[in-house]
């Protein structure tokens, strides 16, 4: 016989056919078989759309997959969300078996989809691959069961940690792959997120024109007081994705009715000595359903963040390249004294990108 994991694997595969088209829903894939023999395939592929169990069945007829094992990377759901629930068409279907992956740590489901499955007189297997399947949905489990998007810092350095030279000019640090990986990573992302440095002094569009996408972008960014000219790209939204300002108590009401005139979201977050809440800024994305936010810098953001212990990953790519003293740093002061007091940072991967080097790590927390 035929291990379900080997099943599972293929589910795995199919799931992540989803990524870039799912948040703030999980990627799922799933798999139908009888008797080692596979059936139909199928994946999530954007929210709103068929669930996996739901994509794999509408392949076969009413009647062809009575019977059969259903293999599915993540417990079907049991509630109407913007779809119905998948229970009601596994049992509708006749499937006499599921093997989930994991259990859905929605606090809408959380075990429900399972025991209305084992009601109904269907034999359950539950986990198979649980940690693979929960890699795969890190963000979404963040994010369902804190409402907190999931944070990944990308930065891109001199090998001496300058994100800009003296004079803020930062274009370009890392070459052509480096920048086909930062759109590639936009294209996953459900929000980018930049502080008003960046968007003062680069006039970003913050868009994934160089690779293919499956949505738009929330473009966001943090500006105290809506300094941003109404010249600058992104206080022109046009169909490139929406834009979202975060804005303190003192931003001009006459400078957010322009923005706001222009298509710009503004949303009022309170002001600390540190700058805009960051906590407050993470809760509204959540609020918006960005499960995946990617910050793009520049070094003062990134300071905040990582001293709030609020990343969850870093893509940082290195460019063989020396700016000398007078360049900016790469992450704001963190108020570390010894070297002891570093913040610790695990290592996941380090690749060649072109020129450049791509280090992914995530922070350690205590
Ligand atoms: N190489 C790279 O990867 C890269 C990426 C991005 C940028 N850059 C370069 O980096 C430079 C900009 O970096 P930067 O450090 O000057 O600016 P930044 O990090 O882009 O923005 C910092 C500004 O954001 C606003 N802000 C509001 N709340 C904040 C909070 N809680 N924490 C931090 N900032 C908050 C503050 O300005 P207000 O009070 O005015 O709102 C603050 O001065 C530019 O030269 C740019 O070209 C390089």
């Amino acid at each position: 016989m035929i291990p379900a994991e080997r099943f599972m694997e293929l589910a795995l595969a199919e799931a992540r056919r989803g990524l870039g088209g799912t948040g703030p829903n999980p990627m799922v894939g799933a798999v139908i078989h009888r008797d080692g023999l596979v059936l139909a395939t199928g994946y999530h592929a954007r929210v709103g759309g068929p669930h996996a169990e739901v994509d794999a069945l509408a392949k076969l007829s009413a009647d062809g997959a009575r019977g059969a094992t259903l293999v599915v990377t993540l417990e079907p759901c049991s509630h109407h969300g913007r779809t119905p629930p998948c229970v009601d068409a596994i049992l509708r279907a006749g499937i006499a078996r599921v093997v989930v992956g994991m259990l859905d740590p929605n606090p809408l489901v959380a075990g429900r989809g399972v025991a209305l499955l084992q009601q109904a007189g269907v034999e359950v297997q539950q986990p198979c691959l649980p940690e693979a399947c929960a890699a795969l949905n890190e963000p979404y489990v963040k994010y369902i069961t804190t409402r907190r998007p999931w944070v990944t810092l990308k930065l891109a350095s001199s090998l001496d940690g300058k994100i800009a030279t003296g004079c803020g000019d930062a274009r370009w640090v890392s070459g052509d792959a480096a920048a086909l990986q930062v759109h590639r990573l936009r294209a996953q992302a459900d929000a980018v997120l930049v502080g008003s440095g960046t968007l003062l002094q680069d006039d970003p569009s913050l868009d994934c024109r160089l690779v293919p996408h499956r949505r738009q972008l929330l473009r966001a960014a943090l500006d105290t007081r809506l300094a941003l000219p109404l010249t600058h790209k992104l206080a022109s939204p046009g169909g490139l994705g929406p834009v979202l300002l975060f804005h303190g108590p003192q931003a001009d009401s006459d400078k957010r009715a322009a923005l706001l005139g222009r298509g710009v979201d503004c949303v009022e977050v309170p002001a600390t000595a540190a700058g805009l809440s960051l906590p407050e800024v993470l809760a509204e994305l959540g609020r918006r359903e960005v499960c995946r936010l990617l910050v793009e810098g520049g070094g003062g953001l990134a300071g905040s963040l990582l001293g709030a212990g609020l990343v969850d990953e870093l893509y940082w790519f290195v460019a063989p390249k020396l700016v000398g003293a007078d360049g900016v740093c790469s992450v704001g002061a963190l108020g570390v004294e010894r070297m002891a007091q570093a913040l610790q940072l695990e290592l996941r991967s380090v690749e060649r990108q072109g020129q450049d080097l791509l280090v992914i790590a995530r922070p350690l927390r205590p």
